[in-house]
């Protein structure tokens, strides 16, 4: 019992510290940076521009870059299927991708950013 409270509680501390040293040291960007973790999770899929690699299209990705996409989902519809997962067999709960709750909020600025105007 008290061995789990202490992981509980310092885990977390220990792992800010060294994502934050990682994040220093491979970019000037400053640490917990989402756009990191896009080009880390996301891109392999959804590509640098959002329009989808051909992996990415194998798997059923939509085109970020499409207005009528974007227009089509809402930012609570993307965030259900980040958290959940969708029908797509194919795609995966973001959260087993070690993903951040609360990176999903600034993840889906990222992907409405693709939208353009
Ligand atoms: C293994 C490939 C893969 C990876 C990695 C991936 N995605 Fe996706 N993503 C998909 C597929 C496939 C879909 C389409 C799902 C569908 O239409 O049911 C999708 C759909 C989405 C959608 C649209 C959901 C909707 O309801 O319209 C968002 C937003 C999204 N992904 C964000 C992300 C973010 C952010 C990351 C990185 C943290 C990520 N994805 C990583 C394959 C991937």
């Amino acid at each position: 019992m008290k061995l789990k409270k202490f992981f509980r509680y310092y885990s977390i501390p220990i792992v800010t510290i060294c994502s934050l040293y990682l994040g220093l040291s491979t970019s000037s960007v400053n640490a917990g940076d989402v756009n990191k973790v896009y080009k880390d999770t996301c891109e392999l899929c959804h590509g640098a521009d959002g329009k989808g690699t051909e992996a990415g299209k194998q798997f059923g990705v939509p085109d970020f870059s499409d207005p009528h996409y974007q227009s089509s989902r809402t930012d609570v519809q993307m965030k259900e299927s980040m958290i959940n997962g969708t029908k797509n067999p194919n795609y995966v709960k973001l959260s087993d991708l070690g993903v951040d709750p609360a990176d999903l909020d600034p993840l889906i600025g990222i992907v409405r950013g693709f939208g353009g105007k």
